[in-house]
């Protein structure tokens, strides 16, 4: 899949992985829908910048209906707040599914006629290690990247025939706001280097999807595919170096 040419449409685009996205997209001479819940927060000139919730069917189906010429689905936007399945606020374990999982749903059953229409095309999916893992005081959140993997896995067999490349993204930690935010209030000393940049790990995912790779792992990716061989555990913030 050559992204120059390419047209794309990238979900959270107003900060955070979704912005690097939608950064290096245009970098590699995609054409790219930047789409947020709030567009007036996206701020990369360049790009065609549409409402989208994507826990909302209506904007979902306005967002495909709009963008009938895309061939590369990013698939970024999640709540990353779920909080512990048992403790925790039961509307944030809700909302962190409804986006994870339901929400990618939705995208994909709205854009996989655009895709087909287009050649077939390409979806990636942001996962994350907690996937594979679980995370202490996020556990809600892993359950739902968990599922996001089993849905990305069957979309891959079921999107097969009509040409769709999927490619799941699975990184660990990166320097955004939400990540800050989680490792501030959990006393989470990350050592200089222990975050991905976003823009690195953004390449990371093009060059894979570029080559047609079906998962592409981070360094945390790694570890935590290594730890399904073993009892499940979960992942070791506190061995993090940098
Ligand atoms: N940062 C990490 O360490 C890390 C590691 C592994 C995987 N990931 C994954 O990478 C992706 C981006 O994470 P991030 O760290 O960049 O998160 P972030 O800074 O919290 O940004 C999340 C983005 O998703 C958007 N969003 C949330 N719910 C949405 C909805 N229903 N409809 C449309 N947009 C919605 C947010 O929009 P608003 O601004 O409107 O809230 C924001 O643009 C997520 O899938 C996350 O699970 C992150």
């Amino acid at each position: 899949m050559n992204l120059h040419g390419s047209t794309a449409l990238v979900t959270g685009s107003n900060r955070g992985i979704g912005r690097a996205f939608t950064t290096e997209l245009l970098r590699r001479g995609a054409k790219v829908y930047a789409t947020a819940r709030r567009p007036e927060l996206v701020d990369v000139p360049g790009v065609e910048v549409l409402r989208l919730d994507i826990t909302d069917q209506a904007s979902v189906e306005a967002a495909a209906a709009a963008a009938g010429d895309v061939d590369v689905l990013i698939n970024n936007a999640a709540s990353t707040a779920g909080g512990d399945l048992l403790g925790g606020d039961l509307r944030a374990v809700r909302e962190v599914v409804d986006s994870n999982f339901w929400g990618t749903l939705a995208m994909v059953r709205a854009f996989a006629p655009v895709l087909a229409r287009n050649g077939g095309g390409a979806i990636l999916n942001v996962l994350s290690a907690a996937a594979w893992t679980t995370v202490e005081g996020n556990s809600a959140y892993a359950a739902a990247k968990s599922a996001q993997w089993g849905l990305t896995n069957g979309i891959r067999a079921e999107l097969a025939a009509q040409g769709t490349q999927v490619t799941a993204l699975v990184p660990g930690l990166t320097a955004t706001e939400s990540m800050e935010a989680f490792a501030r209030e959990h006393g989470l000393d990350l050592p200089e280097g222990a975050l991905n940049d976003p823009a690195d790990l953004v390449r990371l995912a093009l060059d894979g999807l570029e080559a047609g790779e079906v998962e592409v792992l981070d360094r945390y990716g790694v570890q935590a595919k290594a730890l399904l061989a073993g009892p499940p555990r979960s992942f070791d913030l506190s061995g993090i170096s940098g």
